[in-house]
């Protein structure tokens, strides 16, 4: 299964992700720049936010009460589809997944 990302330059990285596997660990992985995953998945650094694209907010599920705190105080805007990619999981469902890096 794919992900894109899209760069605050207009670059995007693609890459392969396994399922279940969080799009933090995935965009880690492959040197997705500003994606840092500082707290390694546990909901307590806002260093993975990501915007979802606008096609795919419906696929990734709902935001959990948690992580809509965390957001409020992730240190770039929050937007409608802003997600902490710790909490998003490749599934067959999400192959093609599009987020964008906040600049
Ligand atoms: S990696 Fe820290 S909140 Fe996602």
């Amino acid at each position: 299964m794919k992900a894109h990302w899209i760069l605050p330059n207009g670059s995007t990285i693609t890459a392969e992700v396994r399922e279940g596997q969080n799009l933090m660990e995935a965009a880690v992985a492959h040197n997705v720049p500003r994606v840092i995953g500082e707290c390694g998945g546990s909901l307590s650094c806002a260093t993975c936010h990501v915007y979802v694209a606008p096609d795919w907010a419906a696929k990734t599920g709902a935001v959990g009460d948690f992580e809509d705190a965390m957001l409020d105080v992730a240190e770039a805007e929050r937007q409608p589809t802003s997600r902490l990619s710790c909490q998003v999981k490749m599934s067959p469902d999400l192959d093609g997944l599009t987020l964008i890096v906040p600049a």
